[in-house]
Parts: structure tokens; C-alpha cells; sequence
């Protein structure tokens, strides 16, 4: 079990007193030494004990560390997993957060003295841990002793990593604060294979016919990516979905839904706790009294999963449209997406029928590989061949890699591929931002043969 800060402090004051209590052995007293010279008068101190209830209250901290626990941000791995990581950390981990809102700290790409653009979203490895707790979005704490101390760490417009910062996601709601979330939830890049620099999805939106990746001419310098198993935006897509703004845009027609414009991240997940959601547990599932916090959906139309047309038929209707892109997404009947039955590993186990979890159907010998039977690998007909295999896989592994078909990609299929995985990982199955997604979706079917 892990102990919240107030836990170890009485832990840590319990301890102080068992060593105290336990020495009982002392020697005769020793002579009284002369009276020392009085000190000087003291500042007066603040009254320190009212300026701590404005936060110490069984109702306010105490309350609130409690709600965190059911928190993914205390909960989650990830900060333990990626702590020394310079470029994972700004996400993962509390002084990585922090630096890079300090220092302002952009997401751009620079040449490298190799010729090749890298992405300088880098914390420093002095900053580079740190486990998501009160601070990191609170990271004035104990400062004043004031609830000014609550201020929250940045609420500035966010420069978008995965366009190394030439498009700024500013949502405004609320007074900015879902800008706070949207620095951490939005996707990573995709980096074009000759430059390293970002992906030109315009480019790549403008001519789908093109090709992004020739299998039969691996070394091609017009292949602008290779497929792999992880060949991915990353997990946290929900900004940039939120904010109508982070696909490969096929075709027109893209607008937003009103959420982007009049709802906060804090109208859906924060607010009035309902089980195990809401307040400081950040959750969303099952809370639908947000969605008459501003007095939008004021006939209460959304009281219960099963009301039909804003909460089912909308997640029905996204649901329907990624299996029918999934189906889109083969070659000579081999899908192109993977398929996930762990219903642990597979974070988006359950949001689509097949249960894809948004990585490559790409041969990777300890993720997928038909021969080990693994729950995290369940398309029926076999993976396709890895155009990358690490030095490391054994002679058996090799060949069993050079006997899959090969997977080429158009640009139609790989930015489908792109907008498939941003709609999965959202999770909201439309309910963020039903308008965007649902063109996405539907124009990237569209464009496939
Ligand atoms: C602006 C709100 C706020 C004020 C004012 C405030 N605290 Fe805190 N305090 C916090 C938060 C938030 C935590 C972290 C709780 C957690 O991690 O679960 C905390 C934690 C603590 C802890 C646990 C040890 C630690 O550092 O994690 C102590 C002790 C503490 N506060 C003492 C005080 C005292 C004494 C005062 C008044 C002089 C005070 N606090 C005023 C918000 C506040
Ligand atoms: C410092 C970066 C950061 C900030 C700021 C942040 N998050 Fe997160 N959030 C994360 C990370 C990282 C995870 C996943 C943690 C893990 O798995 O270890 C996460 C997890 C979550 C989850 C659970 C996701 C799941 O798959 O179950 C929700 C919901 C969430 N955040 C909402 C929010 C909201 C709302 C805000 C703004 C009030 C916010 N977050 C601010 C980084 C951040
Ligand atoms: C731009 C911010 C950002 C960066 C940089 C980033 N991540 Fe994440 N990552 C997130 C967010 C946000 C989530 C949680 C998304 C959710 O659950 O909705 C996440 C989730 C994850 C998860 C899934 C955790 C789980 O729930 O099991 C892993 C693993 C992960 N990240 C690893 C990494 C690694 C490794 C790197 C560096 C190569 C990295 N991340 C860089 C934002 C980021
Ligand atoms: C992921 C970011 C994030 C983290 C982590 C976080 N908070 Fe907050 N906190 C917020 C946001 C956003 C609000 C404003 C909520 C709103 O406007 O509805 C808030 C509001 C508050 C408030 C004011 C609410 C009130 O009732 O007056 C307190 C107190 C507070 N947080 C304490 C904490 C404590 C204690 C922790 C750690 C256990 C913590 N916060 C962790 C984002 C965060
Ligand atoms: C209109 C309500 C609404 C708003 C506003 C909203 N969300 Fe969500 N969010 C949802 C719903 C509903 C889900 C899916 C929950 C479920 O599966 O029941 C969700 C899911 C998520 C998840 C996946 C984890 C989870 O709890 O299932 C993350 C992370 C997330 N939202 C972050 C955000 C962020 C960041 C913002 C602000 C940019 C935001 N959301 C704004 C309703 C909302």
C-alpha cells in the first residue's frame, strides 16, 4: 500500500516518539550551570493556524488527497516507469512538469549536427522525476500559506508538441484551466523519416494516392515512415481531439461541437463526487451531472447511459464508424490494426467490438507473435513483416519475420491509421468533441479504396 503524505507524517512523528519513550536509562544529574543571558524578542508570528485551515479542513486537503487516491495521476506507473527520462518526464512527472512550465520550455525541432530535426521537449536531468501529486498543477503549496498558494501551475495557451509548437491549442472556458490538462493530454509527433522532423499531415491530407512507405524499396528516400508495432501518436490524444485539431484532415467539412468553445475539462470530471468519479479523482465515468454545469443540456437529457441521443447513439455511432475504418484497414484480408483481448494490457479494451488497442498489426517477436499464444494478440490471420528487425531477435525470429507479407502504406492508409488511433485513445467515443471526430472518421473511410 502506498502511504499519502499525511500518513507518513504521523508514521514519521510515531516513530520519534517510541525512540523517545525508549530511553529510560540515564546516569545522576550532573551540577546546574549558570543562567544564560535572556534573548532577544521574537517577530511576531502569523497566526499560523487560521492561515492553515483556509487548506488544512476535513473538508478541503484532507478530503481531497483522499479522492486523489482514485486518481490515475497518483495511481499510474508511468512516473515511476519513465523517472530519468528527459523527453517522457515533462508529461509523467511532477518536477519534470514544473521545470518545463518554468523555464518555458518549447516543443520545436532543431537540426542536429547529424543532419537530422530532433525534438527538444527536454526537462533537465536534475528535474527528470518525480511522481503527479498535489504540486505538480498546485506548484505554489507552501508558499504564502494563502489560497493564492493554490494557484495552478501554468493556464497559458499550449504550444502543441505534436506540431513542434507552430499550432497553439487555447481553450478558454473556465478561464483557461483546461489548458492546465490540455500541456499534459495531447498527442506526441510522428516525425518524418528523412528529415526527423515533424510530419507534414497537409501534405500528406492532399495527396492520399501518394505513397508513405514502399515495402519493396525499404531504403526509398521518398518513404516518409516505416511501419511498426508502435508506430503511434502516443496516448494522450484527448486535447487535441478536444480542441478539434490534431488529425490528418482528408477532405472538408471539419467543424467543433459547442464543447470546445463552452465546456472545461472541470465541468466533466472534476466538480460534485458521483461513486468514484468526479472531484479530485479526475474521472469521468458514469458523472453526467457535468453535463448541466452550465446550463447547456438544462432538460437533463443526459441522466443515464442508456439515454439515446447524446450519450449511446453518439458512442454507437463513433463505435460503428472505427470498426468500419478497422475493416478498411487491410491488405489482402491481413488488418493492419491490432487486436488486444487483455482487458488489462489493452487500455482500450471494450471501446470497439474487435478490441483494437491502436497499435500495428507488425511482427514484433514478444509482443504478437502468433507462436506464444498471447492475449495481447488475438487478429486471426498473422501478422505483417517487421521492415525493421532489431539486431537482437534470435535466427528463428528473423525468419519467421521474412515469411509474413509485407505491409506498404498509401498516405490515405497511413493517415487513417493516425486519425483511427487519436479517435480510440480519446476514450470519450465522440463525447468530447462529437462534430470533429465524427469527419475525422467519416472522410478517412472515405478515402480509402
Ligand atoms: C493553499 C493550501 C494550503 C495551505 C494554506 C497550507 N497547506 Fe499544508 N498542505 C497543502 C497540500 C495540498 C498538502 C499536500 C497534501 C497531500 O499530499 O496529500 C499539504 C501538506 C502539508 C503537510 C504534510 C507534509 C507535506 O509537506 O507534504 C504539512 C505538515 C502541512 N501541509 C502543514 C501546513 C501548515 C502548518 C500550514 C499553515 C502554516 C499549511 N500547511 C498551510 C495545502 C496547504
Ligand atoms: C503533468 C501532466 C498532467 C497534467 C497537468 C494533467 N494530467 Fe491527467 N494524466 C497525466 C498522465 C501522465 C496520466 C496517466 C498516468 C499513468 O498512467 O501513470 C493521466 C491520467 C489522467 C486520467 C485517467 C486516464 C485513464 O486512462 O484512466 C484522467 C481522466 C486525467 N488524467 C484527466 C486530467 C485532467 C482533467 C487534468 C486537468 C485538470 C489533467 N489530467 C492534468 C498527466 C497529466
Ligand atoms: C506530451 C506529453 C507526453 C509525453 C512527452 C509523454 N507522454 Fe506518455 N502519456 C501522456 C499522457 C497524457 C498519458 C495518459 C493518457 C490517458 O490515459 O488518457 C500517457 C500515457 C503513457 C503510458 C500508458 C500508461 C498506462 O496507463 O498504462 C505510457 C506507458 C507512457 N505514456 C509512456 C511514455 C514514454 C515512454 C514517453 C517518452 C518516450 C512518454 N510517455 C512521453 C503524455 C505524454
Ligand atoms: C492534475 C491537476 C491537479 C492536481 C494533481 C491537483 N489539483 Fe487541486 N485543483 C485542480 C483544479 C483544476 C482545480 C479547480 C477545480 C474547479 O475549478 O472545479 C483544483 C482545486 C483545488 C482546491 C480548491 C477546491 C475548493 O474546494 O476550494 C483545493 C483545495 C485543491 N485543489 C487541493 C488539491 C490537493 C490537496 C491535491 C493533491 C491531493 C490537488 N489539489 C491535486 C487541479 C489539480
Ligand atoms: C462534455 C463532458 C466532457 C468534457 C468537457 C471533457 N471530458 Fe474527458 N471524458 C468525458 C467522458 C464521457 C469520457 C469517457 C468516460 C467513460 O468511459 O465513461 C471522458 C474520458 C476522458 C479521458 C480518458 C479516461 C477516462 O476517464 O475515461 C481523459 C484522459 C479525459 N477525458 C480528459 C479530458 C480533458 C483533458 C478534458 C479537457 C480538455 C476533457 N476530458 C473534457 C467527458 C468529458
Amino acid at each position: 500500500m502506498k502511504l499519502n503524505n499525511f500518513s507518513k507524517l504521523l508514521l514519521s512523528a510515531f516513530v520519534v516518539m517510541s525512540i523517545a519513550s525508549s530511553c529510560v536509562k540515564e546516569g545522576p544529574m550532573g551540577l546546574t550551570g549558570p543562567a544564560g543571558a535572556n534573548g532577544k524578542d521574537g517577530t511576531n508570528g502569523k497566526d499560523a493556524n487560521e492561515t492553515c485551515k483556509v487548506c488544512h479542513a476535513s473538508g478541503k486537503v484532507d478530503l481531497i488527497s483522499t479522492q486523489f487516491q482514485f486518481s490515475k495521476h497518483e495511481y499510474g506507473e508511468a512516473a515511476f516507469e519513465e523517472a530519468g527520462n528527459v523527453g517522457c518526464t515533462p508529461c509523467h512527472a511532477q518536477e519534470a512538469f514544473k521545470d518545463i512550465v518554468a523555464r518555458d520550455v518549447q516543443p520545436v525541432f532543431t537540426l542536429g549536427s547529424n543532419g537530422k530535426y530532433s525534438l527538444q521537449y527536454n526537462t533537465l536531468a536534475s528535474t527528470a522525476y518525480g511522481e503527479i501529486g498535489c504540486s505538480t498543477c498546485h506548484s505554489s503549496l507552501h508558499t504564502t500559506y494563502g489560497t493564492a498558494d493554490l494557484a495552478f501551475t501554468t493556464v497559458k495557451p499550449v504550444p502543441m508538441v505534436m506540431w513542434g509548437g507552430k499550432k497553439t491549442i487555447d481553450l478558454k472556458a473556465d478561464g483557461g484551466k483546461s489548458n492546465l490538462c490540455v500541456k499534459c493530454h495531447q498527442p506526441r509527433p510522428q516525425s518524418n523519416l528523412q528529415t526527423g522532423n515533424v510530419q507534414d499531415y497537409d501534405a500528406i491530407a492532399k495527396n492520399p494516392t501518394g505513397i508513405a512507405y514502399d515495402a519493396n524499396n525499404n531504403s526509398a528516400t521518398t518513404n516518409i515512415i516505416r511501419p511498426s508495432y508502435r508506430m503511434h501518436v502516443h496516448y494522450g490524444s484527448v486535447g487535441a481531439v478536444y480542441a478539434g485539431m490534431g488529425g490528418v484532415e482528408f477532405g472538408t467539412g471539419y467543424t467543433n461541437s459547442k464543447h470546445t468553445e463552452v465546456a472545461s475539462c472541470m465541468d466533466c470530471h472534476m466538480g460534485a463526487m458521483v461513486g468514484r468519479a468526479g472531484g479530485h479523482t479526475f474521472n469521468a465515468v458514469g458523472k453526467f451531472d457535468g453535463c448541466n454545469v452550465t446550463g447547456c443540456h438544462s432538460t437533463a437529457p443526459i441522466s443515464a447511459a442508456t439515454t439515446t441521443k447524446y450519450w449511446k447513439q453518439t458512442r454507437d455511432d463513433v463505435k460503428l464508424l472505427l470498426t468500419q475504418l478497422a475493416a478498411k484497414l487491410t491488405v489482402d484480408g491481413v488488418e493492419i490494426m491490432n487486436r488486444s483481448n487483455d482487458s488489462e494490457a489493452n487500455l482500450w479494451y471494450g471501446l470497439t467490438t474487435k478490441n483494437y488497442d491502436g497499435y500495428l498489426n507488425v511482427y514484433d517477436p514478444s509482443l504478437n507473435n502468433p507462436k506464444l499464444g498471447l492475449a495481447t494478440y488475438a487478429n486471426a490471420t498473422g501478422p505483417f513483416q517487421n521492415p525493421a528487425p532489431a539486431a537482437t531477435w534470435t535466427a528463428e525470429q528473423k525468419a519467421d519475420n521474412l515469411a509474413l507479407p509485407k505491409l506498404s502504406l498509401t498516405n490515405a492508409q497511413y493517415g487513417a491509421i493516425l486519425n483511427f488511433q487519436l479517435v480510440l485513445r480519446d476514450y470519450s467515443l465522440g463525447i468530447h468533441n462529437t462534430a470533429y471526430t465524427t469527419t475525422l472518421l467519416k472522410n478517412s473511410i472515405a478515402v480509402l479504396p
